[in-house]
């Protein structure tokens, strides 16, 4: 018996033996789709082929495609576990023709697969076609040799195949199998078909057509093919069951759902298990592919099939949380054909753990709240609208969960009282946001968040993504169509909005009329705002369009912002666990760590933070993302901006691997910190880490700021130039550089005392004869000189060499010091009991607009503001020595 995934081989070789490509399936995410919550089918990653707009090296394709039906317009998540043939998760085998072959060979080859490779007996076969399909019709009848009854014409839109609102479709002929007269159910168009005898189990499309939001429908210029076959159907077929939760990769989850809850797996909790193993399959996808549990968008999904999974383990009596524990199974059973499950292995039992965990706190009250209630009701009555919001407000049990747990009792909710009082909350909150003094445009964004939700963040897994515009925001006020500057929203986008530090993306959006250039991205109520300026066209509101970051700004900023993870660290156990980060910058050219700590950083300090930071660098390790409770985090050791605000769950990034070097925490991880930014996937994208230097910031706060990657090269390389061209200008070596300014500060210093002696010299008179000449006043000698060109410091010595000349008596110097006056006065030791210097230089100095002055008897000094006055200020000191004053 072929298992699945032999299947699935099988599927892939025979279109590759007949020249088709195998391609990867694409995440679950599309990005090539505004319109699309998950990828839906095999077609999705090649919608742009079918239309011509995308150009491919192969017009032939097959796939083995994940899909998710749990939102949207294909939701198949209220069947699940109830019937044979509803997931929220299966695969879609498919081949594709880009304008390559068209119905007749598509038909032939899936009529040769079908009989042949996977040897179906015709007789059980019969096919639909859409009811104006002439041609398939007969192609059928000659390819096949099926009689006409067995070839069914249908005219609704079973046989019209679309993806979504917009796109590519087309007519389509459906292959169904005969499960044989014991099962109930009629052929396709009957009154009885959607009994389970006749099995759809392949679907061919012929694209022909575009869809557009209009409501037209033009004819494409090119003919291809898009079919899909579940897997879990033909498996089902080929193991010669009827149920895919049959089939033996859903019978072995189902299992290890059965021991992991000791519950039979056939037993009355049949349905649980069922529910449990599909519901593994889409959130571990999901979870793989980037998607996190959250309370909007796509993550809100997440969270409900999670959810639901928690509530019928619940049912099957579970304790403690079970999904996590089935992950190993699933990996053993899907790890080889989708490596993404194994990579994320880790990340999804983390994930699922924690979301069970935490819901399981609410589950038990929520559920004997909704017991209560029923209790109190008139049998049979709906639940009230009320109740089933109190279920989802305060117990986290999402509608469809409420829904879920009152179909096993045959209820219903009143959703039109749950929307009245969701309406109701919402008005509460508008409200408080509208009385809460918000600026005027702030209110805009509130009511935008509240009319149109807030705005998926796609820029942690790519950065291109299709979106739609939903808002254009000029001067303040919503526009239906702009020109010129702009402030886009739309519904999903790769731009990362400033926070944390990091500075908003800048990029491009492109729709079918207009280029706008982003240049930067900001955040409110949960709004991303693209801030930029239409440069060709014009920009309509409700376009699709293409979203594209700046690929190297974002790698700058991405680098910067894992390099200052690092560093924090660096400092931390550099410095003591005092450090705390007080503040960051993470800009496209340099990054900015502010930090506690009261002294400037040693030489030696600088050194082994730049090095250990480089060294984690080169280690390459893979940056880790999770997300937990903040009481997780902390026990893990996660450093947390002090009295910042987080919500229930954090974002983790951990990053750098502590290779038994003793150097500090015990823990394994180097650097652990909650961070809603965007990293780097290996450290050694960082390239390199520099330095610039410590500051203060404020009190008791440290600034650093450095450079990675190419801007860190950079810096280096000016470096080195600049010296190149200081040691050309020495004509000198750089290698010589060091000594050799050196020597020329040696030389300088030198030949400044030279100068200054020669000064000196020059201005008591060459330092030989001449010079000012003695006079005698009443017994004193007294010699005075006014000099200019030397400083104030000088005068002392020029003093002294007077007082040599003299040999008994006072002497005076007055100089001019460029601008502003000093003086000095000097009295011989013998004469000291007949005049003070200091009161000299008093005198002196209030004859030059100066006052004070101070020194010895022998010796004093005093400044003056204008050197003009020099001569009044000798005949002042003359006049104190005669006596006069
Ligand atoms: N895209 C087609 C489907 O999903 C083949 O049925």
């Amino acid at each position: 018996m072929p298992s699945l995934n032999d299947i699935r081989s099988t599927f892939l070789n025979f279109f590759e033996r007949n020249g088709h490509r195998v391609v990867e399936s694409s995440p679950l995410v599309p990005r090539n789709d505004p319109t699309l919550m998950f990828t839906n089918s095999g077609m999705v990653q090649f919608k742009n082929c079918f239309t011509g707009v995308e150009k491919r090296d192969y017009v032939r394709a097959t796939t083995a495609q994940k899909c998710v039906r749990a939102g949207g317009k294909h939701n198949d998540l209220d069947n699940v576990g109830y019937t044979a043939r509803h997931h929220t998760f299966f695969e879609m085998l498919g081949n594709f023709s880009f304008g390559d072959y068209f119905k007749e060979q598509a038909i032939t080859y899936a009529w040769e697969l079908l009989t042949k490779d996977f040897a179906l007996p015709k007789e059980r076969l019969l096919v639909t076609v859409y009811h104006t399909d002439d041609e398939a019709a007969a192609i059928w009848k000659k390819v096949s040799g099926l009689t006409d009854d067995r070839i069914i014409r249908i005219a609704t839109k079973d046989n019209f195949w679309q993806m979504g609102p917009t796109g590519p479709c087309g007519p389509c002929t459906e292959i169904f199998y005969d499960h044989g007269d014991h099962i109930w159910g009629g052929p396709p168009g009957s009154k009885d078909e959607d009994g389970d005898r006749f099995i759809e189990i392949w679907n061919n499309v012929f694209m022909q057509n575009e869809q557009f939001e209009d409501g037209s429908m033009v004819e494409l210029d090119m003919q291809s093919i898009d079919t899909g076959m579940g897997l879990e159907r033909i498996g089902a077929l080929l193991q010669g069951k009827h149920d895919n939760y049959d089939t033996d990769l859903m019978r072995s989850l189902i299992e290890a759902s059965a021991h992991a809850t000791s519950a039979d797996p056939d037993g009355p909790g049949k349905v649980h298990h069922r529910v449990i193993a599909d519901h593994l399959r889409s959130t571990s996808f999901l979870i793989a592919d980037g998607v996190m549990p959250s309370n909007d968008g796509r993550g809100y999904v997440l969270r409900r099939i999670l959810r639901r999974a928690a509530r019928h383990a619940h049912m099957l009596g579970a304790k403690d949380p079970v999904l996590h524990s089935l992950v190993p199974a699933l990996v053993r059973q899907m790890g080889a054909a989708y490596p993404e499950l194994t990579r994320a292995q880790a990340l999804i039992e983390e994930t699922l753990k924690l979301e069970e965990t935490r819901f399981k706190v609410t589950l038990d009250r929520g559920l004997k709240l909704l017991d209560d209630e029923l209790a109190a009701l008139p049998a049979g009555a709906d639940l009230p609208g009320a109740a089933a919001f109190k279920l989802y407000d305060t117990y986290g049990f999402p509608l469809d969960l409420t829904q879920d747990a009152l179909r096993e009792k045959g209820r219903a909710v009143d959703t039109e009282g749950f929307d009245a009082a969701m309406a109701e909350q919402k008005a509460k909150a508008r409200a408080s946001w509208a009385g809460s003094g918000e600026a005027s445009d702030g209110k805009l964004w509130f009511e935008i968040a509240e009319d149109k939700g807030v705005t998926e963040f796609l820029g942690y897994d790519t950065e291109a993504a299709e979106g739609q515009i939903l808002a254009l925001v000029q001067d303040g006020a919503q526009v239906g169509e702009a020109t010129g500057a702009v402030t886009v929203v739309v519904n999903q986008t790769p731009f990362y909005a400033e926070s944390g530090g990091q500075v908003g993306d800048a990029g491009i959006i492109r729709t079918e009329t207009a280029e706008i250039r982003v240049s930067d991205t900001k955040k409110v109520a949960g709004v991303f705002l693209h801030i930029g300026e239409v440069v060709a066209g014009k920009v309509v509101k409700g376009q699709p369009a293409k979203l594209e970051v700046d690929h190297g700004r974002r790698a700058a900023i991405r680098a910067n912002h894992s390099a200052t993870h690092l560093l924090n660290e660096a400092l931390r156990r550099a410095l003591g666990a005092h450090v705390a980060q007080k503040g960051s910058l993470n800009a496209e050219d340099r990054l900015r760590f502010d930090f506690s700590h009261t002294k400037a950083l040693s030489a030696e300090e600088l050194t082994t933070v730049e090095r250990e930071v480089n060294d984690f660098i080169r280690q390459n390790t893979v940056v880790e993302t999770r997300i937990m409770t903040p009481d997780d985090a902390r026990a893990l050791g996660a450093q947390a901006l002090f009295g910042e605000k987080y919500g229930d769950e954090v974002r983790v990034v951990s990053m750098g691997e502590l290779l038994g070097s003793g150097k500090g925490t015990g823990g394994k991880t180097y650097s652990i910190e909650l961070c809603g930014g965007t990293h780097v996937a290996r450290l050694g994208e960082i390239g390199a880490f520099v330095l610039l230097g410590d500051s203060a910031s404020s009190a008791g706060v440290r600034r650093i700021e450095a450079l990675t990657g190419q801007a860190a090269l950079d810096h280096l390389k000016a470096q080195g130039a600049l010296a190149a061209e200081a040691a050309a200008v020495l004509k000198t070596s750089t290698a010589d550089l060091v000594e050799r300014v050196q020597a020329l500060a040696e030389e300088r210093r030198a030949l400044a005392n030279e100068v200054a002696q020669l000064r000196r010299e020059l201005a008591i008179g060459g330092g030989g004869a001449g010079g000012p000449e003695a006079i005698d006043i009443n017994g004193l000698k007294f010699m005075a000189q006014v000099v200019s060109g030397v400083s104030g410091k000088d005068l002392p010595a020029l003093v002294d060499s007077l007082k040599d000349k003299i040999g008994s008596g006072a002497v005076l110097v007055v100089a001019d010091t460029g601008g502003k006056a000093a003086v000095a006065a000097g009295v011989t030791a013998d004469k000291t009991g007949v005049i003070s210097a200091v009161d000299m230089v008093k005198a002196a100095a209030a004859a030059l607009g100066g006052k004070g002055g101070g020194g010895r008897p022998d010796m004093a000094q005093a400044g003056g503001a204008d050197p003009s006055k020099a001569d009044e200020a000798v005949a002042a000191v003359k006049a104190v020595i005669a006596g006069e004053v």
